[in-house]
């Protein structure tokens, strides 16, 4: 179930009366079956405790929802949503699944942070630094021969399908076109495993922290997830093994290179022993490699190219080295498998926009040249971030990154989402740990994108600082908690 601070959104800005504007994000959210007909509400107590109001505001609330006949209370069995309300076509919807990290990460950004916050939020550059603009024009000289055709490639356009068969090579995986599936961005990528691997109920394993999109994908098919530490070597290849060999999970969901949120790459001695644990187990590794370009390093090559029995599907993106925006990301992965999930894509848009095909294929034919100036950038970000936390918060502690967009900071004490309260009214947003957390624990690590200019990286930082020393001086009081962990 969608925690109830997700059902109700903003409903704070507004004008009118607290208690109307509550009483109407309550019915809004029946109107959209989130809160289903039927469903029981929180008691008035927590109602009050998690949606940091009066009690006044929580009763006003309440009968002007019975006035309207939308909820319904019986003394000792608290307030309903009346079985009459609510849509039709709630009845038979499948509920929203049990947590979204994403969902958490947006819903913070949009209800916490002031519109002036700096926001350590987004780990991606814009390309407003880059040739893109220029690249776009010059597609133009290709659209007549592109509307001569119907449009629709359904795996993706042929040349991107071989740009990135050959990018893959670069990586140290002969790869051929028909092995290739162009998907929206990795996003779709992952969100596509999940729906051909995972059945309701059954295991997902992936690495504690992980992509907060993964812990979506996988927590709408259905999963259970289950985790293993990621420290900075990498995953203990034996936790692993018996990981999945008492679990037997549909996949194990990894990234081997510049990981999210940590940053760490693993050995190429892990990566042999993540394939041939794919051998021994048969359990599909889904190795997600969108920042695989941002590592401040050499790499080993992909697990797939240490296997030719374990299925090994290997997912990468535009996203980070060109732009967001491009929404191209891939499966790379053995053909006929390739087809199925195919047939999947279709269903779900009967492929990408040939235009963005057609620029992506350009840009990537340059690669190298996005990848050097991305590098740098992220490497910068790094060390000014590092150097103005290690002025600024001293103890505050993290491994330095082998690659990627965000440094994974340590708190001394305290919990991530009491922090980010407090750093929300200081101005800065941040993601707290336990988005990117499997099992939702809170270990006090917040994740800090260093991808926002340098002087908005310090002050920021400054702003940190000033909302560190006041979550120091007090215990967070209980009405101020993030209404997102309810
Ligand atoms: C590890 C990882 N996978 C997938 C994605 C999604 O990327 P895309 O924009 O290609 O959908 C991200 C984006 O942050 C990511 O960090």
């Amino acid at each position: 179930m969608l925690m109830l601070a997700h059902k109700l959104g903003d409903w704070r800005g507004g004008s009118g009366p607290l208690y109307a504007r509550l009483a109407d994000a309550l019915r809004a959210a029946i109107q959209r079956g989130d809160l289903a007909a039927g469903s029981r509400l929180p008691s008035e107590r927590v109602l009050v405790r998690r949606l940091a109001v009066s009690r006044t505001t929580v009763v006003q609330a309440l009968a002007l929802l019975r006035d309207l006949g939308l909820v319904e209370s019986v003394r000792g069995s608290g307030t309903s949503v009346s079985r009459r309300a609510g849509p039709h076509w709630a009845a038979g919807v499948r509920e929203a699944p049990a947590r979204s990290a994403l969902a958490d990460h947006v819903f913070r950004t949009a209800t916490e942070a002031a519109a002036d916050a700096i926001g350590f939020l987004a780990a991606t550059f814009p390309a407003d630094d880059t040739s893109i603009a220029a690249d776009w024009r010059s597609i133009a000289d290709e659209l007549p021969e592109l509307l001569a055709g119907n449009g629709y490639s359904p795996t993706g356009a042929p040349a991107l399908r071989d740009a990135i068969a050959a990018h893959c090579a670069r990586w140290g995986v002969p790869t051929t076109p028909e092995q290739i599936l162009v998907t929206s961005g990795a996003q779709q990528a992952v969100h596509l495993l999940a729906a051909f691997f995972v059945r309701a109920g059954h295991a997902v394993a992936l690495e504690e922290p992980t992509y907060l999109g993964a812990i979506d994908a996988f927590a709408a098919a259905g999963a259970r997830l289950v985790s293993f530490p990621v420290g900075p070597a990498g995953l203990d290849v034996e936790l692993v093994r018996r990981g999945l060999t008492r679990a037997a999970p549909s996949l194990l969901y990894v990234m081997p290179t510049s990981q999210n949120p940590t940053g760490s790459v693993l050995s190429e001695s892990t990566r042999l022993a993540l394939a041939a644990l794919a051998e021994e187990t048969g359990v599909p590794i889904v190795e997600d490699h969108t920042l695989s370009d941002l590592a401040f390093g050499p790499t080993p090559p992909p697990i797939a190219a240490f296997t030719t029995r374990g299925t090994v599907l290997l997912v990468g993106s535009m996203s980070k080295v060109f732009w967001g925006g491009l929404r191209v990301g891939w499966v790379r992965g053995p053909q006929p498998l390739i087809e199925r999930l195919a047939r999947l894509k279709i269903a779900c848009d009967l492929g990408g926009s040939a235009p963005m095909h057609a620029l992506a294929t350009r840009l990537l034919r340059r690669a190298d040249e996005f990848i050097a100036s991305r590098r740098r950038r992220a490497r910068a970000g790094y060390e000014h971030l590092a150097a103005e936390l290690a002025r600024r918060l001293p103890a505050w502690t993290w491994e330095r990154p082998h690659g990627g967009l965000c440094l994974w900071a340590q708190l001394p004490s305290g919990k991530s989402t009491d922090f980010a309260v407090v750093a929300a009214s200081h101005g800065v947003a941040v993601v707290p740990g336990t988005a990117h957390s499997p099992s939702g624990d809170d270990r006090g690590r917040l994740r800090l994108p260093f991808v926002l200019p340098h002087d908005q990286l310090s002050e920021g930082v400054a702003r940190l600082s000033r909302a560190w020393a006041e979550f120091t001086r007090q215990s967070v009081p209980a009405e101020r908690r993030l209404g997102v962990v309810v």
